[in-house]
């Protein structure tokens, strides 16, 4: 898959593993780990999917409603890229915490929901259920930030607690926060997330 690896100063911390928005590249969401952690390395992949030229990490069948066999492939796929890519850049496999804003935030989700051991966190901007009606792997241990607008047009609250539910479900410790924005991410957002990440 098409990325950037950025070596951190200190390998004590997390590999941030960066998955951008519908139309985004791997550029996207580098000042959001500069901004949580400078110190960390980074892995900021772009999406393999093109729609209309916009890349994004799984197909959509309308706005909102998934491919879910794409998306099963899809998860697959990068889970796999983030095995090699631990092996060739030599980080901590067991210490990824993605960093994803909506379509991103998707298959990071996505990857919790097929894998015990795909991440060991993750900050969701503006998520949505990847799928349901299947039972999650054991997260316990895992610790899960979700950013959500009170008015997005793309996820709606519902939305979100259904997903804060369904990770809780599965044991893992759910944080979610709310802004009283749409489906945009904001500074004040990712101050949240950053405080977050660091207690
Ligand atoms: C998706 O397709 O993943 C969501 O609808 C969010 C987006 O617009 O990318």
């Amino acid at each position: 898959m098409k990325h950037i690896f950025q070596q951190g100063n200190d390998a004590t911390k997390p590999t941030f593993l960066l998955l951008h928005g519908t139309g985004g590249t791997e550029q996207d969401l580098l000042p959001l780990a500069e901004a949580i952690d400078k110190d960390a390395s980074v892995l900021s992949v772009r999406g393999s999917v093109s729609e209309n030229g916009m890349p994004r990490f799984f197909k959509r069948l309308a706005e909102g409603i998934f491919d879910e066999e794409d998306l099963i492939k899809r998860t697959k796929e990068l889970y796999e890229f983030l095995n090699e890519a631990a092996e060739q850049y030599d980080f901590d496999r067991n210490n990824i915490v993605a960093i994803g804003y909506s379509n991103g935030a998707n298959i990071a989700g996505s990857l919790l929901f097929h894998y015990e051991d795909a991440l060991k966190g993750a900050i969701l901007h503006h998520p949505m259920v990847p799928r349901r009606g299947i039972e999650l792997p054991d997260l316990s241990g895992k610790r899960i930030f979700i950013g959500a607008g009170t008015n997005d047009p793309i996820c709606s609250p519902q939305e979100s607690e259904d997903l804060k539910t369904l990770l809780e479900n599965a044991d893992a410790n759910v944080e979610l926060h709310w802004e009283n924005r749409g489906h945009q991410l904001t500074p004040s957002e990712v101050q949240a997330a950053a405080q977050w990440y660091r207690s």
